[in-house]
Parts: C-alpha cells; structure tokens; sequence
C-alpha cells in the first residue's frame, strides 16, 4: 500500500493541464462498443482501473478489445455476440461496471458470475436486481441478491415501468440496457436527474430513447451501429483542481477538455455560488456532450447550502466541496445526499473523519455535513480507505495545510485518476 506525502504550496498553482476522459462515458463507450454491430474506435478514453475492468469483463464475453492507452477498438459483436463466460467477471471497484454489466447480463442465455473488490461486495445492488428480476433474469448472491459474488442466469426479459427511489444513472443504465432487448418498452422514472450519458450515447449509437421529464424510455429489439466516440474530460476529475486552484494562494490554473454536461455540472454552480473567480471559455460540443475550458483563480469564497435536485448533479464532488468549505467564511450545509453512505465507501463518515484529523470544523448529519470555516488545516496522516475520491480530496486539502499531509492508501487514486500527483506537479513547477 502506498503512501504519498503533499506539501504546502506557497507559490501558487499555475499553469494549464488537459483533464483526462470522462469515467462515466469511457465504461459506456466500451459497453456499448461490445454490443454494437461493427467496429467502435474510442479516443480519450480513461485508462483509469475502473474501465479497465470494463474492458476485461467485456474481453471474458468473448469481445476482441484492443486498448493503446487514451485509443481503444472495440470488435462489436451484436447484442447475440456475447458469449457465456469460462472465467468470473472481476469489476475491480467499478459500481458502474457492476451495475451497467448486470443489465445487458441480465438478458443473455447464458450463466455469468460477478465479483469485485472489498468495498464493491458492501455496495447495494438490490437497487438493480430487484427489477431486473422483475424483468425475468434470475440473479442471486448475498443477501437475496443484494451483495457480489451474483449469479446471473438470463435470458428472455420482459419489458417494465421502474419508479426508481434513487437518482441513479446506474439503477437508470442497467434497466434501459436490460429494456434494449425486453418484450415491450421499459421505462424508468427517477426522482430526480441523474447523469443522462446513456441517453446520449445510446441515441448516437443509432437507438431511439424517449425522454419526457424525469422518465426515459426505449422499445426492446433496437441495435446499436458502431462508431467513433470521442470522451471528453471528467470534470469529476476536474473538481479537484477547480478546488485546489481556488484555495490555494497566488494560483490561476486552465483546465482544458472539460466535458460539461448539464447532469454533471452542479460543481460549477456551487463554485460560483461561493464567490469563486471562475472563467469558462472555448465552449464546443464533442461527441454529443458539452465541452470546454476553464479557469480558476486564489478565489475569497463564502459557505452556502448545497441540497435537494443539486445534489445527484455534482454528488462525486462533495469530498472536494467539502474541503472546499473549510476555506470559506461561515457554514456550509450539504443536505440530501445519504448517497453518499453506498459510494466506494461512506463518504459522509470518510471525509469527516479524515478532515477532522486536519483540524477542520465539520460535523456528520444522517444525510450530509456542516463545516464552519474558514480554517487553517494543519499536517497529518490521513487515508482514502481505498476510495480514490477520498484520497484525492485529502491531497488537495494538503496543498494548503500548514504542514506536510501524508495520504495513505494512495494507489486508490489510479481507479479514476492515474496521473493526478503529476498534475500536482506540473501545477506548481515554478
Ligand atoms: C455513475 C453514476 C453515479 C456516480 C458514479 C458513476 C455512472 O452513481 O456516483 O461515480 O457512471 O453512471 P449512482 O448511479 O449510484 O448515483
């Protein structure tokens, strides 16, 4: 286990970087390639361990994928392509890996067995094998199916109208690529939006998706045709450093490819909602999906209350905004994110244990935290817990600490973000 030592940055951080590809839309891209008919390219893929895991399980169903770092050919074999796997199908730590897979499992005649690592097996998944049992796969495993290793026998689905408890594009993902191949229309409807990558993707693979409000639709039978995807960057992966560049002194950094979609972009909402000196220039779209460049300055910032149909916008950035926080004048209050107990761990218990190893003022609510700041962070010893988000927000929180922060368990970060301390580096090379 690795651990690696973040030093105050006095100078600044300065300079531009490109951000790596979207996590979200790099499994998709894989997936969908695998199920496509012909022959998909993939440029700016995330050759992050969470896709790369994708890109294994697809390869043990029998699809040829050829991966060259950010490059990826994805050899579509159909929807009737797929083969039964000799091997489990190890998704690492990849939830999305998890749950999308169990969808298109769900409709194969044939037996596969998923497993991934420690923090996976604790994760829920009766939020998606409920209904595609419903739908008529059999899946089994841990407590009635809730917890990996899951046996799925599929085959002939049916298709459902799901009202979804959770704002979820997993839960949303699995049950429409399930709908692709069901008797009938699926439908889901979600209590709120959750990232629409699937939408879009699935639409530019060639398959009509009926979207009205917060219910999405599509009609078994459709196949997809292969393509040219290009990802843009992860402004999950973004947010550390739109953090980092705004609490830091003497800093203005670029970030470069940032993939701007409206279900993901509630992290640029909250920024300016504090007061963050914030410039987004060079606004395109790339593949079906908003992109562009930002700019972040040392920023005077203040707290704010971050809640309701906010929260399933920028929920993978509330480690981040929550080291955010503390560097801003007064409260801050994060409210209706108990999503955030099922993530890679139980981020409200992580990132308030390991910022309060800081120094930090921040208290746990039962679905959220209030941090009071602004605070200087002091030095210390924290860990991710093998949650690459968690160690990388406790990283950039020791950019500005008063001492050195060693961040244990940092090979967590490579899942999402292999080249983050590099960026680090580059930022604040003088
Ligand atoms: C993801 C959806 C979100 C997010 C995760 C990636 C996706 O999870 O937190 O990092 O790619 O669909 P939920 O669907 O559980 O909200």
């Amino acid at each position: 286990m690795a651990t690696k030592t973040v030093q105050p940055i006095h100078g600044g951080l300065r300079g531009t970087i490109r951000i790596p590809g979207d996590k979200s839309i790099s499994h998709r891209a894989v997936m969908f390639g695998a199920l496509a008919e012909g022959t998909t390219t993939i440029e700016g893929f995330l050759a992050g361990e969470d896709c790369l895991s994708t890109i294994a399980c697809f390869q043990k169903l029998g699809v040829e994928i050829v991966q060259e770092g950010e490059k990826v050919t994805v050899h579509g074999k159909g929807w009737k392509g797929l083969e039964e796997p000799a091997e489990i199908l190890d998704v690492g730590n990849s939830g999305t890996t998890t749950r999308l897979m169990l969808g298109i499992l769900a409709t194969q005649p044939f037996h596969s067995v998923v497993i991934g690592d420690d923090s996976i097996g604790k994760r829920p998944m009766k939020r998606v094998t409920v209904p595609l049992r419903e739908m008529g796969a059999q899946i089994d495993g841990r407590d009635d199916g809730n917890f990996t290793p899951l046996s799925v026998r599929g085959g002939q689905t049916k298709g459902i109208s799901f009202q979804s408890k959770v704002a979820s594009a997993q839960v949303k993902s699995a049950i429409l690529l399930a709908g692709l191949q069901s008797e009938g229309t699926t439908s889901v409807i979600e209590p709120a939006l959750s990232r629409d990558h699937t939408e879009r993707m699935l639409e530019a693979f060639g398959v009509e998706v009926k979207r009205d409000g917060l219910t999405v639709s599509v009609k078994g039978g459709q196949v997809l045709k292969a393509r040219h995807v290009v990802v843009p960057g992860d402004i999950s992966s973004a947010a550390f450093f739109l953090v980092a560049g705004a609490i830091t002194p003497n800093s203005k950094l670029t970030l470069t490819n940032v993939g701007l979609n409206p279900t993901r972009s509630g992290v640029i909402d909250v920024l300016q909602q504090m007061g963050a000196s914030l410039q987004i220039e060079n606004e395109r779209l790339e593949g079906g999906e908003p992109v562009a460049d930002l700019t972040i300055e040392t920023s005077t910032l203040h707290g704010t209350e971050i809640g309701g149909e906010l929260i399933p916008r920028l929920i993978d950035e509330i480690p981040v905004l929550a080291v955010l926080a503390t560097q801003a004048k007064g409260r801050t209050v994060i409210k209706d994110a108990e999503e955030l107990k099922v993530k890679e761990t139980n981020r409200i218990d992580t990132v308030v244990s390991e910022l309060t190893k800081l120094g930090a003022t921040i208290q746990a609510t039962d679905d959220g935290m209030i941090i009071e700041g602004p605070t200087t962070l002091s030095g210390g010893v924290v860990q991710s817990f093998g949650d690459h988000r968690i160690g990388m927000a406790m990283a950039i929180a020791g950019l500005v600490a008063s001492d050195s922060v060693q961040v244990e368990r940092s090979e967590a970060i490579s899942v999402s973000y292999p080249t983050f301390f590099d960026d680090i580096n580059k930022l604040s090379e003088k």
